[in-house]
């Protein structure tokens, strides 16, 4: 039998209990408990579930303090306020039970209540709102307890911290768990102008003729914002901007950009030419990379005086296959920018002839560009070049604009946690990473870990440091727009 892909009509996820680890956590109370009840306001949750929120006995809850935390976590950051019968259904299926590593059994009694009390074919889903050094325990946990037979898993980022510490956590997922139920999660791969990606590059013949090293003179991924470490000083001083966004989001989102079209997007296809770019990515060149700092980082709670975090990096990589070799893959990312935005832009070379005359609007690089904007919820954006009316030949910019909002009613709308959850209940792992592809990434990821170059301050609210000019030189950041 095939695996489930984003080919399938059904939508209907079986009967299910969710279990949630760290629910009492910012992820949770920011997205995933908003998250399952969106689902659930829109008809996609199974049609009997239990929601088991969990913790360790120090942060415990009674039912009815969970089903208070979620109706505050729905209240503030859902789409869809936390009232009628579809709340009081959603807030039936919450409880809570506390994870004690040392009683496995107890543990196991509460999920097996809960899928009784649905129906003895109801699946289990496991997901780990937790951080990395509580995965072990957990996994232990499920392993003892039984759970881990027949169940599905789902994993946060980070998967460790580098491709040593990767492997482990690997190594202990898989004496566990077979691959087919682990989900590793990169909310990115969630956001729709990402899937978009496929549908734009393989329903039409407009773009992907042209998408290759013959056309393309540049990719750029852009992620500036606009937020700063948000009061998690002490993790993201262990972290940086490299891993915390590059290693995983970035990187995923040039898997999607530079695969060749799979045979189908079931999770075997889709996932083997995601991973095959990942193994054409060249080792990152510590001289090709720029590390910033925002100026006042080190004043940050949780942060040491002569940190040498990076909050910024911007980088370029290349992809060494027929494809792609010789076109440069602009990277870029940081706290506290200008702005905040999500932009891959394709630049196209020139027409091999200038045939049109300078006049005094033309602008000096002739390219194409194919802009993706894919902060949720999106828009493409194709510039070119046009003549002004009038006896002259004069060359104007143009732009064609498509936006999801503007053609798509908001309803049918996913935020990429909603989507990813969904995806799991269903049994689809094409928009999950896989283990190979992030040790991969964690190898790629090596020379520069090992000698990243000198950390330079940036002014917050602006693009980084000077350097990131010369980095991409002659070519230059297509943001700010
Ligand atoms: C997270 C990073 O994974 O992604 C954060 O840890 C970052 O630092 C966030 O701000 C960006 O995600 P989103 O949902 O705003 O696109």
């Amino acid at each position: 039998m095939s695996d489930p892909s984003i080919h399938d009509e059904s939508t209907t996820p079986d009967n299910h209990v969710f279990v949630l680890f760290g629910a009492t956590g910012d992820l949770a109370k920011r997205k995933i408990l908003p998250g399952l009840f969106h689902l659930a306001s829109v008809g996609l949750m199974p049609e009997d579930y239990r929601i088991i929120g969990t913790s360790r006995a120090s942060s415990a809850l009674t039912d009815d303090e969970f089903r208070d935390l979620a109706r505050e976590a729905v209240l503030t950051f859902a789409a869809n306020p936390p009232e009628g019968e579809v709340w009081e259904r959603f807030a039936a299926s919450l409880s809570f039970t506390v994870t004690d590593p040392d009683a496995p059994e107890d543990f196991a009694r509460a999920v097996h209540a809960a899928q009784r009390a649905i129906g003895p074919t109801a699946r289990r889903l496991f997901h780990l709102a937790v951080p990395p050094s509580a995965t072990t325990e957990l996994i232990t946990l499920l392993e003892r307890s039984g759970l881990n037979e027949e169940s599905r898993i789902i994993f946060e980022k980070p998967f460790g911290v580098d491709l040593e510490s990767a492997r482990e956590l690997n190594t202990i997922i898989k004496s566990c768990f077979d691959e087919t139920q682990v989900f590793r999660i990169d909310h990115f791969l969630g956001k729709e102008s990402i899937d978009n990606i496929l549908a734009l590059r393989f329903a039409n013949r407009l773009f992907e003729p042209l998408w290759n090293r013959d056309h393309v003179r540049f990719v750029q991924i852009d992620v500036p914002e606009q937020l700063s470490v948000e009061g998690r000083g002490a993790f993201y001083e262990a972290t940086g901007a490299f891993r915390d966004m590059v290693v995983s989001h970035l990187f995923q989102v040039l898997g999607f950009l530079a695969m060749e079209q799979p045979t189908s997007f079931e999770a075997s296809p889709l996932r083997d030419e995601v991973h095959k770019v990942f193994q054409t990515l060249r080792p990152i060149d510590p001289s090709r990379t720029v590390r910033g700092q925002y100026e006042g980082y080190r004043a940050e709670e949780g942060v040491a005086p002569e940190s040498t975090t990076e909050t910024f990096v911007a980088l370029r990589a290349e992809v060494e296959n027929t494809r792609w070799k010789g076109v440069p893959f602009y990277l870029r990312t940081g706290k506290h920018m200008a702005q905040s935005r999500q932009v891959i832009t394709i630049g196209f070379d020139e027409p091999v002839m200038r045939l049109f005359p300078t006049g005094r609007h033309t602008p000096e690089w002739r390219g194409n560009k194919l802009v993706v904007d894919f902060a949720d919820p999106g828009s493409i954006h194709a510039h070119f070049l046009t003549k002004e009316p009038g006896p002259r030949m004069h060359l104007e910019p143009a732009q064609m604009h498509f936006h999801y909002r503007d053609s798509y009613l908001e309803t049918g709308h996913l935020e990429a946690y909603e989507h990813l959850i969904l995806e799991a209940m269903l049994g689809n792992r094409s928009l999950f990473t896989r283990s190979d592809g992030i040790e991969r990434l964690w190898q790629v990821a090596a020379p520069l870990l090992e000698d990243p170059p000198p950390i330079e301050s940036y002014a917050k609210g602006s693009w980084g440091p000077a350097s990131i000019h010369d980095l991409i030189a002659p070519d230059e950041w297509c943001l700010p727009t």
